[in-house]
């Protein structure tokens, strides 16, 4: 037959028949082909090749989800007796570097974003590897990675980038000297909000700790995803560049109005972190934190008024989304840990999406009208 597909085909198979035995061993050997679907698969390995080729980096290792593709890295590339050094606060992230990882015997130090020196200072001489978030989460702060980056590797450690809020449209990780940098692909790749996935993107000296670790746990993504996700990234540019011009109109609008306190936008001039963003970033992204001039309960009504946007946890897709952190990603905190965190309760986190801007922001001033 003539003519050949122009999508990748997915593959569901489990495993992979040969006619001999040398062809298998080869596999086994030298990772020349597919062997199980644990190990490799054709559709996630396109995926992978794709995301790989966009970030600058020579491989990427695709996971079933953000949290598979961190905690994979990690228990991959840390040794008990090293250091740990992090600066991130996507809450699980957070949980299993404070929680698991000493109980593995890694010396763990955490850092906000305001602790820049003394983060840089308690990277010694044999600390193992610097973990990052930026933009982080929810208040989109944003860190000179270059700056960290360079420290780091003066030191000898590895530095692991968590780059999901920028997706790979906003920033360009390996141009900033970072090593390892991961996804959830749950996010701007996917962009649909119907899988969920992750990757860790890196240079071949650092693929095989991390490859070992997902095949031993087993958190692959799966073909069906891997096939969303490389179709999602098929639009990734065009997405993220509109989502980038909606959230700087809407960041705007809400600055300017009498019933909010105060707007966290990398973009915008009032943002703590502005300057680097302008140096650091392509864009500054579709994520939109502000703080309405009320309590829990007014906020709690703010948000029950919405009619456009979703009520709904997660980002990065084409339907706008909002959250109070307060009431789902940071309930489990006390309220002096949220307040120490700068999370109050008339905090909104918002992802906008590939509406209208002006349907999106219509549907926030009717719902700001009733609080
Ligand atoms: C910055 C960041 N990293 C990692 C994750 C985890 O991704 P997943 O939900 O795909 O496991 C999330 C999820 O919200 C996130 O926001």
């Amino acid at each position: 037959m003539k003519g050949e597909p122009i999508t990748p085909p997915v593959v569901f198979s489990a495993t992979y028949s040969f006619k001999k035995s040398d062809d298998l061993i080869d596999v086994v050997r030298n990772g020349s082909g597919y062997i199980y679907s644990r190990w490799d698969n054709p559709t996630v390995r396109e995926a992978e090749k794709t995301l790989a080729a966009m970030e600058g980096y020579t491989d990427a290792v695709a996971f079933s989800s953000g949290m598979a593709a961190i905690t994979s890295t990690l228990l991959g590339l840390l040794r008990p007796g090293d250091q740990l050094v992090s600066i991130a606060t996507y809450g699980e992230t957070v949980r299993f570097i404070s929680d698991f990882l000493p109980k593995m015997g890694v010396r763990i130090e955490r850092f906000g974003p305001d602790d820049i020196d003394r983060s840089m200072d308690s990277l010694k001489e044999g600390s193992r590897l610097l973990y990052l978030e930026s933009p982080m989460n929810p208040l989109l702060r944003v860190l000179d990675i270059k700056q960290l980056a360079e420290h780091a590797h003066k030191h000898g450690a590895l530095v692991v980038l968590d780059s999901t809020f920028a997706s790979p449209v906003n920033q360009h990780p390996i141009d900033l000297g970072v090593d390892i940098v991961i996804h959830s692909a749950t996010k701007y790749l996917g962009g649909h909000h119907d899988l969920l996935g992750g990757f860790a993107c890196m240079n071949e000296e650092h693929r095989l700790p991390v490859w070992n670790m997902r095949r031993m746990l087993g958190g692959v993504m799966d073909p069906m995803s891997a096939y969303l996700v490389w179709r999602g990234m098929k639009t990734l540019d065009i997405r993220v560049v509109r989502q980038n011009k909606t959230a700087m109109r809407v960041a705007q609008f809400l600055e300017g109005h009498s019933k909010v306190t105060r707007v966290h936008y990398p973009g915008l001039g009032s943002h703590p972190d502005h300057e680097i963003a302008v140096q650091q970033m392509h864009g500054f992204g579709g994520m939109v934190s502000f703080e309405i001039a009320s309590d829990y309960e007014g906020t709690k009504r703010f948000m029950d008024s919405l009619d456009e946007i979703t009520l709904a946890t997660s980002l990065g897709g084409v339907d706008t989304l909002a959250t109070q952190p307060v009431t789902n990603t940071h309930a489990s905190m006390s309220a002096q840990e949220r307040i120490e965190a700068g999370i109050p309760d008339n905090l909104v986190r918002l992802s906008v999406g590939l509406e209208d801007a002006g349907v999106i922001i219509g549907d926030l001033e009717r719902a700001l009208a009733k609080v």
